[in-house]
Formats: structure tokens, sequence, C-alpha cells
């Protein structure tokens, strides 16, 4: 086999090997559940907890089996049952009862022999490149990423069970963090590239980040440090809750209808609030970044007459520098992303304080643009121009350009470090709560 053959074959094997880090992530957090609650619904708008753990199997299997080996279905109903979650629009809760489901001894069956099957087609293809599917080193990626992608959602999901559902969880992380104090940072007008360039078998990118395009962004001026608990703890007791001309139509019918008087990870001890972590309740931790939704954000940012940045503006903030430099893969430059440089890649279960991470603060000097907390935008989800649908799974961003949704960037403490990259995109609705995501504002 020549040089180029080998490096080829080992750029597969390494995405086989991330496809099995990636199923330990999932299997890690299957194990942090008490028996009893494997059946729980702990979002009302989503999935009992069971249907993730057919779910993340099944969606490999149905992505790669027929199209990618010719392999045959052992078991249509689960294929069926397993393949999509719920993006709740509108609509009523589901209603299904936790008898509807398979058991977890059927579901761990049929997750086994779905891991048997693809290892030993992706093994077998990885070294015949000629012969496989054109598209499998790309398919891969998407396995892997979706899974990942679950590895964070079902975190989201075990944040909301009580804590005595939970196989107490590893120690917490000692932050050392300076008093961040946050101020305005003056950003020049500027270009931006949103979007990846190529896809290759080591560079991946979902539909949603084709094209690349670059954007001018005028000056403007953004916040050096994520909005506080304590910060939106002063925007709640100057009453940010009950003013009405602060929030958007939607935001106030929302919180009106859900009662929504603070943070939903937040709880009212009476004189004191307590913040919900992975595995417990603690006072509210003043430094960290406050986690809220696109419309309690919007509407903190209406309170001090500023805004959310817009998808262009973060990029800017984020990957831009001062003139005469060319744009950076990363905030703190184009190294790889490591502890030094901020809260991800399934650190910790929870933020660390603003500003604990210097290190990956960006050009300007904007700090935790990448980690502890993805960062909503007023930048609505939708295509670049140039989008065209992944073939082998054209609903994943397409079904979401609905006006619905709002961009997030940046990363939380449980996204994985491939994700880390700067044309990802993730997104979700303006009201849904459960999210690790936090924000910033800006002003001009
Ligand atoms: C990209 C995180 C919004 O969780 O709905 C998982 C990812 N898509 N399975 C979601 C996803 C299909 C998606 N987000
Ligand atoms: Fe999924």
């Amino acid at each position: 086999m020549g040089a180029l053959a080998a490096a080829a074959v080992r750029i597969r094997h390494d995405l086989h090997t991330r496809l099995l880090k990636a199923r330990a992530r999932t299997d890690e957090l299957f194990q942090l559940i008490q028996e009893e609650a494997l059946y729980d619904r702990p979002i009302p708008e989503r999935h009992r907890i069971i249907f993730y753990l057919g779910h993340v199997e099944a969606f490999d299997w149905n992505l790669l089996s027929q199209r990618a080996f010719g392999l045959r279905s052992f078991h249509a109903t689960f294929d069926r049952l397993f393949s999509f979650g719920i993006d709740p629009v509108g609509g009523g809760l589901p209603e299904d009862k936790p008898e509807d489901w398979p058991t977890r001894q059927e579901i761990a069956r049929y997750n086994t022999r779905i891991r048997e099957e693809l290892d030993r087609a992706i093994e077998h293809a990885l070294t015949r490149p000629e012969e496989g599917h054109p598209h499998l080193m790309q398919m891969l990626h998407v396995a892997i990423e979706h899974r990942l992608m679950h590895a964070e959602t079902l975190a989201y999901m075990l944040h909301r069970l009580p804590a005595n559902k939970k196989i107490c969880g590893p120690e917490k992380v000692a932050w050392k963090a300076p008093r961040a104090k946050s101020r305005l940072v003056e950003i020049p007008a500027g270009r931006a590239t949103l979007g990846i360039r190529d896809s290759s078998e080591q560079e991946f990118g979902w539909d949603n980040e084709f094209a690349a395009h670059e954007v001018s962004v005028p000056e403007f001026a953004i916040d050096s440090h994520n909005v506080t608990n304590h910060d939106f703890l002063r925007f709640m007791q100057g009453g940010g809750y009950h003013d009405r001309s602060l929030w958007t139509p939607e935001g106030w019918a929302w919180k009106t209808k859900e009662n929504i008087q603070h943070p939903m990870f937040w709880r009212d001890e009476g004189n004191l609030w307590v913040l919900r972590t992975m595995f417990g309740e603690i006072r509210l931790p003043q430094e960290w970044p406050v986690y809220v939704t696109h419309a309690e954000a919007t509407a903190y940012a209406n309170w001090l007459g500023r805004k959310l940045p817009t998808e262009a503006q973060f990029h800017r903030a984020a990957y831009g520098a001062p003139k005469g430099n060319r744009e950076r893969r990363y905030p703190w430059g184009d190294e790889p992303p490591s502890e030094l440089h901020g809260n991800f890649d399934f650190r910790s279960w929870d933020p660390s304080p603003v500003g604990a991470h210097p290190a990956g603060a960006s050009a300007f000097g904007v700090y935790d643009l990448v980690g502890n907390g993805w960062e909503w935008t007023r930048t609505e989800f939708a295509p670049f121009p140039g989008f065209t649908p992944m073939p082998f799974y054209p609903g994943y961003s397409a079904n979401f350009f609905d006006g619905k949704h709002y961009v997030m960037k940046g990363g939380s403490p449980r996204t994985a470090a491939c994700m880390l990259r700067r044309s990802f995109r993730n997104w979700f609705q303006p009201h849904y709560p459960y999210v690790y995501a936090t924000f910033r504002c800006v002003e001009g």
C-alpha cells in the first residue's frame, strides 16, 4: 500500500474509533439513570428517556445499513419506532404510557446486534474505498455528531430528573476564576466568514453550514462577558418579568401562559434563590452565566436598550481580529480546543464562573465565546445562500427553516470538541427552556 492510501486508511480507522468513543459517551449517560426512572419523561414535550436508548442506535442503523452496506433490516418495527424524536411545535403534549414502550432488555438486544453488524461492515469498508458508498465517510461523521448531539440533549433531559433518580455523579471541578467585570468591547467594522468551505474525509460540516460566504459587519460593541445570574437577578428585581413592553408578543404570551417568573434552572426558596445543577441544588452562584430562553434573553437586552448579537456579529467578535489579521479558526487562535480554552467537551456537568478561561478569549478580548453555554443570537435559523439538503438526511436542517427557531453559537460544557468548529450552527425555539444557553448583549 502506498503512503497516501495508508494515510487514507488511517483517517478512516480514526472515524471508526470516534464512533466507538461517541457510543461510550451515550452509554455513560444511560448508566447514570436509576433503573426505575428509564421510562420517565423529564421534559414533557419530548419522548420518554427510553426512546433515546433505542434512537441513537436506530439512527445509525437507518442511515447506514441499507444505504452504505446493503444490510437487511432484522427488526423493522424498532427501526421505525426509534427513528425520530419530536420537535414540539404548537400542538399538544405526547400522551403515550410507559407500557407502550419495549423493555430495556429487548432494546439492549436490538442495540447490540446493530453495533455488531455495523462494526463488521465499517471495518470491512474502511480499507476498500473504491467499493463502498461514495458518501460513507460523510455518513460516519453524521452518525458520530448526531450521537454526540444526543449526548448533550440527553444531559438537558437528565438535568430535569430529580437527583435521587440519578446515580451520584463525579466530583465537581474546582474553578479558579478571577472576579470578572463585564465591559462593552468595541468591535471595528470588518468582514466575517460564515459557513464552511469544503467537506472532506477529515472536515465535516452539516448541510446548514454550506455555502461559505463573507458578510460585512458594521462596527458595534459587545459585552466582554456573559450575563451572569447576578446580572439577571437585577433584571428580575427591576420587574423585568412584569413589564410587557420588554417582551416580544410571543415571549409575553409564553411567559404568561406558563406562568414563568424566573429562569427554568432556578428555584425560589422564599428568601433565597437556588440553582438546579446536574446533581443537586446549590445557592445561586452569582458569577455563573445565566441559562435562559431566547425570549428571556431578549427581554433582558431590551431592558438595557441593547440587543442580542446577530450570528454575523458573534462571528466577528469571536473569530475576527484587528485590521491586518486574518480570521481565526477559534476565538483563541488556530490551535485545537483544550482545557485551557474553555468549559466544553464534557469537562463539567455545570458552568464555570464567567471569565475563568482567559486563554480562550478572542482577539478583541471577549471571553467564553466557545464553551460554558451556547449563546443566543437574534438571527433566525435559515439556510445560507447555496444551501442543499444532505441527500441521506434531507430533514436535518430543512425541517426547521420555519421562522420559529433561532441560531445559537459557541457550545456548552456538554458539547463535544468536534462541534466547537466555527461554522457549527445550533438552533432551538425561543421558548424552549431546558438548553444550556446563555447570552450577551450588543450595542449598535
Ligand atoms: C441540532 C440540537 C437542534 O436536538 O433537535 C438530533 C439535533 N437532530 N437528532 C435537536 C438532532 C436530530 C437537534 N439540534
Ligand atoms: Fe436524533
